[in-house]
């Protein structure tokens, strides 16, 4: 959409793939580094911003899922879950809200949550109370920021075709994955479905809209 992109996440290999497959592939940053590494963060975006100016938006995607039985969570388990899908989202806003990073006019910020922060499915309280977070979250920060003019929302997406739902319990088992693909009215998501409503919530069409959760499932949570 003709925005200059900062990619972050951990593996340099996968993130060049997706800086080649956009547009204008030199024009964008990309840096590896891990989210739950807080100080590590901080120095890579002091590192952009002097790179490739203030920020007009930030999209919090990184997460890890499981389907896991309430008699296998441990503590150890919970605190990499909450490290990774809600600390790691809460310090990165923290760092880009900045007023040195963040562009005076405003900015827009969107957490990945998932229909399951908002509905519940057997083995996915752990994932649920993360991405629940972000939805909660993502509203007291939007009273917060908005007398700087920046939003904050969330996506929740249904079952979207990517590595993760490739490696899920449910993708192994034809069976299941068709109870999965049944659940989703409008079929199965691509990751554009997601993309183009973080777009649209980067846009001024969104300059209304904030503290709020988009559900982009194919109607999942419809029923
Ligand atoms: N796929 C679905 O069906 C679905 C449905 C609802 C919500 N979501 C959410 O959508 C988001 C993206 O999921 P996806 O399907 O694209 O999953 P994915 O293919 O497994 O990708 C997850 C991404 O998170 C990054 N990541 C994980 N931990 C990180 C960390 N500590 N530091 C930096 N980056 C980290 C990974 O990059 P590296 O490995 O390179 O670090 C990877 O790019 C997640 O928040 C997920 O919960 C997905």
């Amino acid at each position: 959409m003709g925005a200059k992109v900062v990619l972050l996440g951990r593996d340099r290999e996968r993130l060049e793939v997706t800086r080649e497959a956009m547009l204008d592939s030199s024009d964008h940053l990309l840096y590896a580094v891990d989210l739950t590494d807080y100080d590590g963060v901080d120095a890579v975006v002091k590192d952009a911003v002097a790179k490739a100016g203030k920020l007009h938006g930030v999209i919090h995607s990184a997460g890890i899922s499981t389907t896991l039985p309430l008699k296998l969570v441990t503590p150890d388990k919970m605190d990499l879950f909450f490290r990774t899908n809600v600390y790691g989202a809460i310090n990165l806003t923290k760092q880009v809200t900045r007023k040195a990073v963040m562009a005076d006019s405003g900015g827009s910020i969107v957490f990945i949550s998932s229909v399951m922060g908002a509905v519940g499915e057997t083995g996915k309280t752990l994932y649920s109370l993360t991405k629940g977070a972000l939805i909660s979250a993502s509203k007291s920060l939007a009273i917060e920021l908005a007398p700087r003019c920046i939003r904050v929302n969330c996506v929740a997406p249904g079952v979207v075709e990517t590595p993760m739902s490739a490696n899920a319990v449910y993708s192994q088992d034809e069976q299941l994955l068709n109870r999965i693909k049944s659940c989703h009215p409008l079929g199965l998501g691509r990751a554009e479905d997601v993309a183009n409503s973080c777009v649209f919530l980067f846009s001024d069409a969104a300059r209304w809209i904030t503290g709020t959760t988009l559900f982009v499932d194919g109607g999942y949570t419809a029923r």
